[in-house]
């Protein structure tokens, strides 16, 4: 089965081709980053434009990249939530118009289920069961997965998301739009022992996340410093050091919770999603604490996307999509989206039909 991807949830129009006997076929982005950066965030308006005019293009040059034609495709995945409703409906109406003229079935994919099926567009896919954390911009959550559309919900984030508390100190920092990345890069010039910063709600049973103080630990010692930092010209140092003291804060509380939902589920295997899974010192950590334990006699295995998978694209669409046809899933000729749609309201492969 060759299947068209779709991703339009939020600032990126990300095009796929999968082909369940050969895998991805070729995949095309284009990022909105500059067309938002002057807002430092973005614009839903601005977004859902932006899609609708790069949707067809992005599609007849992946078509050319990878020599296919639209006669072979068996169908179409398109990203139906959460996100912002105005871009959703942009990839939507693309999928629905697309797969109707062709007479191919068209189908609504969970772009939190792209990202936590995104490792498996590698060759040495990860086979369930494992625990995965999903860190994006909207989402910090664990999941055991047993099998594709078979997950169990073991903790959440009851404020704000890891990418999310990325962005906002990175904003009050004065680095551009998306944060996570700049802040990255900046605390490799930091001292990550400079401040003491919290480990939020790891001094307690439970796997749940709370980032928001987190974020406002950091703007207080922000400008509790600042002035003396500046008075002495060292503003710069002073933005290296909460940045790197702040990631370092952020990784090591994901770090703890995950190490204690592979303890509790009693299972050997990591999988790292979503945006936040890209960040360098995150893997190196996971890595030297996480990969060195072993649970249920087995070293424990740590798997990521590949870098260009991490963050939103359409490869992770078509792969789900792909999944859930070929299970023989099936969606009326409706187009909805939902902005708002918890992981948990999936149901397994191939026993929703139309
Ligand atoms: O998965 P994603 O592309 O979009 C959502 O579904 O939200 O994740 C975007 C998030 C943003 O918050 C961005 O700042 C963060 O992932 N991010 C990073 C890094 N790369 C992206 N955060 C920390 N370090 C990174 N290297
Ligand atoms: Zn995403």
């Amino acid at each position: 089965m060759q299947i068209l991807g779709i991703e339009s949830s939020c600032d990126e129009t990300g095009i796929a081709l999968y082909d369940t006997r050969k895998g991805l076929l070729g995949h095309v982005l284009h990022s909105q980053i500059d067309l938002h950066a002057a807002y430092g965030g973005v614009v839903p308006e601005l977004a859902s434009r932006d899609h609708i005019r790069r949707l067809c293009p992005l599609i007849n040059d992946l078509l050319k990249k990878s020599g296919c034609s639209l006669t072979s495709l068996d169908g179409v995945a398109f990203t139906t939530g959460p996100g912002l409703a105005g871009a959703l409906l942009t990839g939507a109406m693309a999928a629905r118009s697309l797969a109707w003229a062709l007479d191919i079935p068209a189908l609504g994919v969970h772009h939190m289920e792209g990202h936590l099926l995104s490792p498996m567009l590698d060759a040495d896919a990860p086979e369930p069961p494992f625990v995965c954390l999903l860190v994006s911009g909207g989402h910090s959550q664990l999941v055991r997965v047993d099998a594709v559309g078979k997950y169990s919900f073991l903790g959440d984030t009851l404020d704000d998301a890891a990418g999310e508390a990325f962005d906002k100190t990175a904003k009050m920092l004065g680095l551009p739009y998306p944060g996570g990345p700049h802040l990255a890069k900046l605390a490799e010039s930091g001292n990550p022992e400079s401040f003491a910063f919290p480990r939020p709600m790891t001094d307690r049973a439970g796997l749940d996340f709370s980032f928001s103080g987190l974020k406002t630990a950091a703007i207080t010692a922000y400008r509790k410093a600042g002035e003396g930092f500046a008075l002495a010209g060292q503003e710069q140092q002073l933005h290296a050091d909460i940045a790197a003291s702040f990631q370092a804060a952020i990784v090591e509380t994901l770090q703890i919770k995950c190490l204690r939902a592979l303890q509790q589920e009693n299972l050997s295997r990591l999988v790292v999603c979503g945006g936040v899974s890209a960040n360098r010192h995150l893997r190196e950590c996971f890595s030297a604490n996480i990969g060195s334990q072993s649970i249920a006699g087995e070293a424990v295995s740590i798997s990521y996307p590949s870098l260009e998978f991490c963050t939103d694209n359409g490869a992770m669409i078509a792969l789900a999509g792909a999944l859930r046809l070929q299970a023989g899933e099936s969606a009326a000729l409706d187009v909805s989206v939902r902005s708002r749609w918890p992981l948990s309201e999936l149901a397994e492969p191939g026993q929703i039909k139309a």
